[in-house]
């Protein structure tokens, strides 16, 4: 028996415009995990356990659309064994939230069955295979998610050009706030798509703006300069409303964390709910934590983002 887990994700800055070539900033939560364990089994075939959705998946017949058994099919045959299996999957990450659920469960499928068969698998590797049920979940995902999920460590990510650790020099505090809205990534990016088809000139603008913003805070970051990480959220949001994929649930969160105290904020992820993330301090976190649940989120997670 072996046992694979995987970290979820947040995108500090950048998400959307990604798919659009500009870099993005991502990192990894390690408090929130998805876990996977292989077993011999005793009868034929490999059936998944997804013990969150309740199912039961015999791979062999299995759609070819099924994500987890398109997954084990393609790491199997990467690692080169054919076996008889019992996987069991479950996440304590949020479904169609914006921290990366789709890409942990993979992740930690696929490191679980490395194990069991004693086969190093590098990040880029893992993060390859993943990509590939990605596609399935999201339609053209830029990549970042199983990417900083395989790696887990903070990354810059530009689509097919830069993955980049990049450093924190100081730790800092986040508030994510689920609106209770889950909003599956393949809408908004599709909207955006066309948005962007019907009005490329404004759209490559507001591409360009949020790519000025990552600079600015991935600067901020190196240097330490956390203060600045409030606005730049909130100038991050602000472009993300531009390109509509943000909604009334998002910015209520975010003004209702503000009001308490948070340096601002914003969505994380597709958007049109989901989470919101809110750059905090320790001594406003639990003001900031009390007026989010007030103003309707569902569940609220204050974490450290650190150098890890
Ligand atoms: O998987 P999510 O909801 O965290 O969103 C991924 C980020 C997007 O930029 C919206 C899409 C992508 O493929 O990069």
């Amino acid at each position: 028996m072996t046992l694979g887990t995987a970290a979820g994700k947040i995108i500090l800055f950048g998400e959307h415009a990604v798919v659009y070539g500009r870099p993005a900033l991502a990192v990894p939560l390690s408090q929130l995990r998805s876990s996977a364990r292989v077993e011999t089994r005793a009868q034929d075939g490999i059936v998944i356990h997804a013990r969150d959705l309740g199912r039961d998946i015999a791979v062999d017949d299995a759609a070819s659309d099924d994500a987890l058994a398109r997954l084990t099919k393609l790491t199997l045959g990467e690692i080169g064994v054919r076996a008889n299996l019992d996987i069991t999957v479950w996440s304590d990450i949020p479904l169609a939230s914006g921290l990366g659920s789709g890409a942990a469960v993979s992740t930690a499928l696929v490191r679980a069955l490395a194990a069991h068969f004693h086969q190093d698998l590098s990040p880029a590797e893992i993060s390859a295979l993943v990509y590939e049920t990605e596609k399935l979940y999201h339609g053209t995902p830029s990549g970042i998610d199983n990417t900083v999920i395989a790696y887990e460590q903070p990354i810059r990510f530009v689509r097919d050009r830069e993955i980049n650790p990049f450093p924190i020099a100081r730790p800092f505090l986040v508030a994510i706030a689920h609106t209770g809205i889950s909003s599956p990534t393949k809408i908004t990016v599709g909207d955006v798509r066309r948005g962007w088809e019907a009005d490329q000139p404004r759209y490559e603008t507001l591409f360009d703006e949020i790519a000025g913003i990552v600079e600015e805070a991935q600067d901020a970051l190196a240097r330490g300069q956390n203060e600045w990480l409030g606005a730049l959220m909130t100038r991050n949001q602000h472009a993300l409303e531009a390109l509509g994929v943000s909604c009334r649930e998002n910015e209520m969160l975010i003004e209702a964390g503000v009001r308490a105290g948070a340096r601002g904020g914003k969505l994380s992820g597709g958007g049109r709910g989901g989470n919101v993330i809110l750059n905090v301090t320790e001594e406003d976190a639990p003001d900031v934590n009390r007026a989010l649940l007030d103003a309707g989120a569902v569940s609220v997670i204050v974490t450290k983002v650190f150098q890890t």
